[in-house]
């Protein structure tokens, strides 16, 4: 037998409802919010991925990397954002000078350690808005990824932001803080230890116990920020009161990449027994991302929420329905000549917009009735010999448990009857 990788999942039938509800939400909250899908490929040139000013655990060891038959080198994309990116200025999107909104679902590769809710290809339904910096966007996509998590039926979920400032106020914050780490260098665990030049941030987001107490009382990015970036996220919190958008400061939230700057914002699980992976979802504005990758200096703001963990978030709050087959009737026959005359009445039905299935195993009667059943069918169609001879059909109701012989051109009509008393739903 031969397994599935490591990290990776199927999604089996009886499942597949849940991610069409997911997407089914994610199609509609897009076109409320007025976003316009976009597809890249999930494969890039590495070098879109390994930019001189990444040093985030999830490019450099991370990864999928690989050489293919041209010696080129490829990657895997490990996040939606910078392949959207790439293409927006190789397709010289900027040229039509109006603000870009997008979104993408599709999957993503991370050589992650696998457990619940972190695999190695996983889902993100993700958007970016390219082409403008202001407070009122960053407000509403914050409310967009609320709303989303409202729209999906998630109550225990609490929304985080904070303000990494501009790049300057960064450059402050990042010397304050190895300033204060440096005498604790011993006492950091080794991931730590290995950020404390490039990546002094990361440690804010250390998992590691001895860490989170020296970091307790390292100084706060809050008091670095400069007067405009101070400005700029009171603007954008004041516009979060109008949205009511409900959310907490955490001065201590810096996300895993390297490319934002000013807001950034996460969504998580407060949900029991939900795991450690429980960020469900996350984003902010990048600035220089463009200009890096040689696009014109402009701003942009964009989240990602992960599939996976929004399914079992859901599964978590029991939103999700009973797996049902959805079959409306199901047709049985004995007998070869029946059979034919079955086909066509089949047929008839399958035309007619209905939900239909037949035996298509040459079972006996029985089991074609346990086929039924096992299907949940909402009428039985059964053709004998009385029926074939007399041009008619036998009808079962499987709700009322009421029987009818009708007539062969009849029998539309009374599905159609029968479905409008006892399933008026479905209508
Ligand atoms: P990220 O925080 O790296 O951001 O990923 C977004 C979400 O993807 C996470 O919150 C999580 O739910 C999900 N995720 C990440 N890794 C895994 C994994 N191994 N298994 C399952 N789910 C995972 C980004 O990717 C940015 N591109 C978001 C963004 C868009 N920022 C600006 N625009």
């Amino acid at each position: 037998m031969i397994n599935k990788v490591k990290g990776t999942y199927d999604i089996l039938p009886n499942e597949i409802h849940k991610w069409h509800f997911l997407e089914n939400k994610i199609r509609e909250i897009t076109k409320k919010y007025n976003y316009i899908e976009m597809r890249v490929p999930i494969m890039e040139y590495s070098e879109l991925f390994f930019r001189k000013n990444e040093f985030s655990d999830m490019v450099q060891k991370e990864t999928y990397n690989f050489k293919d038959k041209a010696d080129r080198n490829i990657t895997l994309r490990p996040e939606g954002t910078a392949g959207i990116i790439r293409s927006y200025i190789e397709n010289k999107l900027y040229s039509f000078n109006e603000l870009l909104k997008v979104y993408y679902v599709g999957q993503m590769f991370r050589y992650e350690r696998p457990q619940k809710g972190r695999y190695r290809q996983f889902m993100q339904f993700g958007v970016e808005v390219i082409g403008n910096k202001n407070a009122l966007l960053d407000a509403d996509i914050i409310k967009f990824s609320s709303e989303f998590i409202t729209s999906l039926g998630l109550k225990n979920v609490e929304i985080e932001i904070n303000s990494l400032g501009d790049l300057k106020s960064r450059e402050d914050y990042k010397q304050a803080l190895i300033n204060y780490l440096e005498p604790f260098k011993e006492n950091l665990s080794n991931d730590s230890k290995a950020r404390l030049k490039n990546n002094p941030l990361r440690i804010l987001d250390s998992k590691d116990e001895e860490d989170i107490k020296i970091i307790k009382n390292a100084p706060n990015i809050i008091d670095y920020l400069s007067f405009d970036s101070k400005k700029y996220l009171s603007k954008i919190e004041e516009y979060l009161k109008i949205f009511k958008v409900n959310y907490k400061i955490n001065n201590k939230l810096v996300r895993g990449l390297d490319y934002y700057s000013e807001i950034v914002f996460e969504v998580k699980a407060n949900i029991k027994n939900f795991g450690a992976q429980n960020v469900l979802g996350g984003g902010g504005r990048y600035e220089s991302l463009i200009s890096e990758l040689n696009g014109p200096k402009m701003g942009a703001i964009g989240f990602a929420f992960g599939m996976e963990r929004l399914i079992i978030a859901l599964e978590s709050e029991n939103l999700f329905e009973e797996f049902k087959n959805n079959l409306d009737a199901y047709v049985i026959s004995f007998g070869e000549e029946e059979k034919k005359y079955a086909v066509g009445i089949f047929e008839h039905l399958r035309n007619s917009s209905l939900i239909v299935d037949t035996d298509f195993k040459g079972q006996n009667f029985k089991n074609q009735l346990k086929d039924a059943i096992n299907k949940s069918a909402k009428f039985l169609i059964i053709i004998g010999k009385n029926e074939l001879d007399s041009n008619t059909v036998t009808l079962k109701n499987t709700k009322s448990q009421q029987q009818f012989t009708l007539k062969k051109q009849d029998i539309l009509k009374k599905i159609k009857e029968e479905m409008k008393v006892h399933y008026e739903d479905k209508l």
